[in-house]
């Protein structure tokens, strides 16, 4: 499935894949939980890449929108900056690689490839849950991208339910430590865990926790769904807890209900993947709302976004950056080559929304009123 064929690594790729991947342990199934973790996170990259997982009536919103098109922009295209500072760090364009993977030998690949080209473009970029590392440290490497990536902007992972489940503070640290994180991303995600066989499912609590780990840790915060949505109450509640940025992930892309769904072993948890596989708040309304409740808190739009012309909508909605998950791995799948050719084509298609509209920068294109609802 990972294709690796010598012609298609880069060569920064052969650097940076110095690792000595067979040494990692084989997954099979069995009981014990990081075993069970590494296993979980080879199945989400099958199912991703080999079924049909994306939400069908629930859409990411951006239809409602289009573009006034601007016949005389009066700009050079070759002038026009999609660069932008997201925490404080400079990136490239407004696009961030989303959280996916690691733990395994294949996500280790899939890592690499995709710190490489996050480097090439200065994109900023997540790592999948590290939870499997904290597990079994060996597995670390598999994420430890920064040596590829020295100027990236780079996000940790951790589910917040953990911090119910004996994670704390240490591992917190451990996480960040591994990634040199810039900040650490703490995922929500209660229906995925409702569907997964034995989800972690203890959700008491967890802002108050969440608000002691925003107090003590050196880095941001970022509260972020994984595919259904943040409203702006809940925005608001964990902003008061002391979050710093909030990445929506909402509805409209990849449908984690399906992908529990695919996986489960009974008919009560494939039947909830069916009922709930359309369930969440839309990326758009997510990003306008929250915008609307809260002018200054770092906000990054994902949950949907296929393209630069959904990138830039969610940017002209008021996002900061935006980030894209499938289309990622579609492409780290396939080779180092694809994912070049993935972010060429999304800065073309950015760079073009800006010059089509009259904006030269991202921040003229946020105040320019171009965007409009569609009658
Ligand atoms: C294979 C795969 C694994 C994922 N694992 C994680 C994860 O460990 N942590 C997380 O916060 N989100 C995870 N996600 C969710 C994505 O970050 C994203 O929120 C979601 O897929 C919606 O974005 P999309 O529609 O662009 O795919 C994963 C997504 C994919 C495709």
């Amino acid at each position: 499935m990972i294709s690796s064929s010598p012609d298609k690594i880069t060569q920064t790729e052969k650097i940076c894949n110095q690792h000595n991947f067979e040494s990692y342990p084989a997954v099979n199934a069995s009981t014990n939980p990081s075993i069970a973790t590494q296993s979980r996170k080879a199945d989400h990259i099958r199912i991703c890449l080999e079924e049909d997982v994306q939400f069908h009536q629930t859409t990411n919103g951006l239809e409602r929108y289009r573009f006034t098109h601007c016949c005389l922009p009066e700009l050079d295209r070759n002038e026009i900056d999609i660069s932008t500072t997201f925490l404080g760090k400079r990136v490239g364009a407004p696009l961030l690689i989303s959280s996916m993977t690691g733990g395994t030998e294949q996500a280790g690949i899939i890592n690499y490839r995709l710190a490489e080209v996050a480097q090439h473009y200065k994109l900023a970029m997540g790592v999948g849950s590290q939870r499997v590392a904290v597990e079994k440290p060996q597995l670390a490497d598999t994420f430890a991208v920064r040596k590829c990536a020295p100027d990236v902007l780079l996000f940790a992972n951790l589910g917040a339910v953990q911090l119910n489940y004996d994670y704390g503070l240490d591992q917190c640290l451990r996480i960040i430590d591994i990634l040199e994180a810039d900040a650490l991303i703490l995922h929500l995600n209660p229906l995925q865990e409702s569907i997964q066989t034995r989800g972690d499912t203890n959700f008491k609590g967890l802002l108050d926790k969440i608000y002691q780990v925003c107090q003590k840790l050196p880095v941001p915060v970022i509260a972020k769904e994984v595919g259904n949505g943040i409203s702006a109450a809940m925005a608001e509640k964990l902003i008061a807890a002391g979050v710093t940025a909030i990445d929506v992930a909402g509805a409209g892309g990849t449908s984690w209900a399906k992908v529990e769904g695919e996986r489960a072993s009974n008919p009560l948890q494939r039947r909830l993947g069916t009922t709930f596989a359309d369930w969440g708040l839309p990326t758009a309304e997510c990003i306008r709302s929250i915008r609307a409740a809260k002018s200054d808190i770092p906000l990054i739009a994902s949950g949907g976004l296929r393209n630069g012309l959904d990138v830039a909508m969610a940017i002209a909605l008021g996002a900061d950056l935006a980030g894209l998950a499938m289309p990622f791995l579609q492409a780290a799948a396939e080779s180092g080559s694809a994912l070049h050719n993935l972010a060429e084509v999304l800065v073309a298609e950015i760079t073009t929304v800006l010059f089509c509209t009259g904006n030269s920068t991202l921040n003229d294109l946020k105040h320019s009123g171009t965007l409009e609802q569609r009658q």
